[in-house]
């Protein structure tokens, strides 16, 4: 039996309350399988700036590289919303990911079965449905230099920001992504708007060249504004999508209405060396923050993919797995995945969710 080292980070907001459900889940599989786990809990976000000024402590980071993978829930709230942008929350996030070299983030868009109804579409449009978006998560507009507040030449106040890729950012993503095709069904979208931006044109041009080395993924490029559209039209078009910072970020968000809720997709980000970061594609939620009303699936998927990728104990994954899959199953559903009427469904708590879960484990 190894001791897996975890750096926890339930961050803000309904984070500490999916985080107790995840680590839970994860110590009870963990245990049925012969693994065990050790958890350092740090600071991130608003919590950490309130206790140390800073959204990113040194000591985190220092934890977080020392440990075999990093679980993190979420950061933010409208307590810190007011701050300069350099010491907000988000920034804690965007550091320990630039502070791993967590390039690639992994974000799954699958519909279970179960929720096929619950998704704003159509069931015959989003049944089956399994995307993977690779998004590009240390470079783009989120990073690039030059950044700020200005003036311009009529004496008005300017903000600004540059998204800028280099040749080998963008390869080492489209290689990550050529790869996960061609363990899937073979295609891949490269997304980007080259009609218009440089960045965009470079990004499309080095994609293409990584691809000769993979003749037998299918290659195709869209335009981010059509792929927004396209993936409400024709989601199951879709296998394997690979994208920049900022345009991976907004169609993950689309990708979840799929599925019916934000609050059923995981995510992984991961450098291919050193520990990766596992983090739902979600946010703090705080409008139903401390209500207990938050849907713990996504947590606990992204534990699952901690398992199956860092840790390469995939049996403790397929076991969160098949207990998510048996809670849905049992019609259980939080508010967000609640539809009124649907036979055998009942409405639960985030902790109800949390405990019927461990009975499936
Ligand atoms: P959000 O994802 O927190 O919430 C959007 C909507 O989805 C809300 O109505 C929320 O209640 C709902 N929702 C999200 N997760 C849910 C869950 N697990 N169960 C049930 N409902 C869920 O996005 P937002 O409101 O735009 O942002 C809130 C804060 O979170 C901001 O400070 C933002 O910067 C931050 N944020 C953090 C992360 C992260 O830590 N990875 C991701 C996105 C947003
Ligand atoms: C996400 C979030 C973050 C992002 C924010 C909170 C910095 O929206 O993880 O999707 O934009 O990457
Ligand atoms: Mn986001």
């Amino acid at each position: 039996c190894k001791v897996h080292k975890v750096c926890v980070l339930p961050g803000d907001g309904i984070g500490p309350e999916i985080m107790e459900v995840a680590t839970k889940a994860l110590s009870i599989a963990g245990a049925k399988e012969g693994e065990e786990f050790e958890y350092k809990y740090c600071l991130i976000g608003g919590a950490a700036i309130d206790a140390t000024g800073k959204p990113l402590p040194d000591e985190t980071l220092a934890t977080a590289k020392e440990s075999d993978a990093v679980l993190l829930a979420a950061i933010g709230g409208y307590k810190w919303d007011s701050l300069p942008s350099a010491q907000r929350p988000e920034r804690g996030l965007l550091a320990i990911r630039a502070g791993l070299n967590a390039f690639a983030n992994l974000r799954p868009a699958i519909v279970p079965r179960q929720l096929a109804d619950s998704s704003p579409l159509k069931r015959e449009l989003v049944e089956g449905v399994d995307i993977l978006i690779v998004r590009e998560l240390v470079g783009g507009i989120y990073f690039g230099q030059p950044r700020g507040f200005g003036t311009n030449e009529k004496g008005e106040r300017i903000g600004f920001n540059t998204d800028v890729y280099s040749e080998p950012e963008v390869e080492r993503i489209a290689r990550v992504a050529f790869e996960a095709a061609r363990k899937r069904g073979k295609r891949l979208c490269s997304v980007e708007k080259s009609n218009v931006l440089e960045v965009s044109q470079l990004w499309k041009e080095v994609v293409i060249r990584v691809g000769k080395d993979y003749p037998d993924v299918e290659l195709s490029h869209m335009y981010i504004d059509n792929a927004a559209m396209q993936l409400l039209r024709n989601p199951k078009y879709f296998d394997v999508i690979v994208t920049g910072n900022i345009f991976g970020d907004i169609l993950s968000d689309e990708a979840s209405m799929l599925a019916g809720s934000l609050g059923l997709l995981p995510s992984a980000s991961i450098s291919g060396s050193g520990p990766g970061i596992y983090e739902p594609v979600h946010g703090s939620a705080p409008d139903i923050a401390g209500k207990d009303a938050a849907n713990p699936l996504a947590m606990v998927l992204s534990a699952a993919m901690m398992c199956r990728y860092d840790l390469s104990i995939p049996k403790v994954a397929d076991r969160l797995e098949a207990a998510v899959n048996a809670v849905l199953d049992a019609g259980l559903r939080t508010g967000d995945i609640y539809k009124d009427g649907t036979a055998g469904t009942r409405l639960v708590k985030c902790s109800e969710m949390g405990a019927e879960l461990m009975k499936h484990l």
